[in-house]
């Protein structure tokens, strides 16, 4: 039987206004488009692996509103198993504000709602799924005490543990560190991190480095359409970006890491998996929106076949 991935985190729905530019502050512009989709980093990862095939678990909150059963059913047309989504009937859902420019680029308000009293109690309903696993994804939009004690009950369970250390926090504590296998964040997030700018391979593989002294097990750095950068404790190597025109480059992040746990589960190699990653990326770049970008695996197989790559079996 092929084994589960697991995602602990957010689900948000998104409300974007597109403009031909970010506004700056204290700015009034005039917008072209406006349209609401699912989002969420957490939501975005389980449907971007449940779409390219794998059993996918999603842990989380939803408010009891009419957002949150959109929201719910848009996970469900996905195919992820929302049997331990709480509807938490207290709480509105999680919406994040949205604005994406001309060339792909955006701005991200988030409001985290229901998302925001994901606790142990939520970590204790993610612990019956933990056998089945072959990986738990993580992010930063739900508390920070509720992502330790689910990377504490991944590592406890042996179950592969990736962290997306986004947005961007400084608040990281340092026993998050020796649970994670896999960091991913992106060059922003990196720097954040360390504490100097990571705009390019050295830089990257500096971050890396560090990271790797605290304790995570691999640590890729993702360099937007500069490509990946990646370090684990046998090698040091980078995977270059594929070249696409990118319409939105929301929720790339999410496709990587959500390409990236799929092909782990399914046994692949970390090398494949990061190009699997890399390409999920790229093609959610080219699509509006967050989950309605996210590719299903005839798109994705396709995608790999046009650019000469094929899948080990
Ligand atoms: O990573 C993209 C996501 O970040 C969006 O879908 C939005 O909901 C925010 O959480
Ligand atoms: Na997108």
């Amino acid at each position: 039987i092929m084994s589960k991935v697991i995602v602990f985190g957010s689900i948000n729905m998104d409300l974007v206004a597109r403009s031909h530019r970010l506004p700056v502050a204290g700015e009034t512009l005039r917008g072209h488009d406006f349209f609401t989709a699912a989002g969420g980093k957490g939501a975005n990862q389980a449907v971007a692996a449940a779409r390219l095939g794998v059993p996918t678990q999603m842990v989380g909150r939803l408010g009891g509103d009419s957002f949150g059963r959109e929201l719910l059913a848009g996970l469900q047309a996905s195919s992820v198993d929302t049997g331990a989504v709480l509807v938490d009937e207290a709480a509105a859902s999680g919406v994040a504000i949205i604005t994406v420019d001309d060339a792909g680029e955006n701005n991200i308000i988030i409001v985290a709602g229901a998302n925001g009293r994901v606790n142990e109690n939520d970590v204790e309903r993610l612990k019956n799924w933990l056998p089945e696993a072959a990986a738990l994804l993580l992010q930063l939009e739900i508390p920070m005490s509720a992502v330790l004690a689910a990377a504490e009950a991944g590592r406890q369970a042996g179950v592969r543990v990736i962290l997306d250390p986004a947005p961007a926090s400084l608040d990281i504590p340092q026993q998050l560190y020796p649970l994670v296998d896999i960091i991913t964040p992106n060059e922003v997030e990196a720097g954040q991190l360390v504490g100097f700018p990571v705009d390019g391979q050295e830089s990257a593989d500096k971050a890396a480095t560090i990271l790797l002294g605290w304790g995570v097990g691999n640590a890729i750095v993702k360099l937007g359409d500069r490509g990946v950068f990646c370090a684990t404790s046998q090698e040091k190597f980078f995977v270059p970006a594929f070249r696409v025109q990118a319409v939105d480059t929301t929720a790339a992040g999410d496709a990587f890491n959500g390409a990236l746990a799929t092909a782990l589960a399914e046994g692949r190699s970390l090398r494949e998996a990061v190009v699997w990653g890399a390409a999920a990326g790229a093609i959610s770049a080219t699509t509006a929106g967050a989950q309605p970008s996210l590719p299903d695996r005839e798109m994705f197989n396709r995608f790999l076949g046009e650019r000469g790559i094929f899948q080990t079996p």
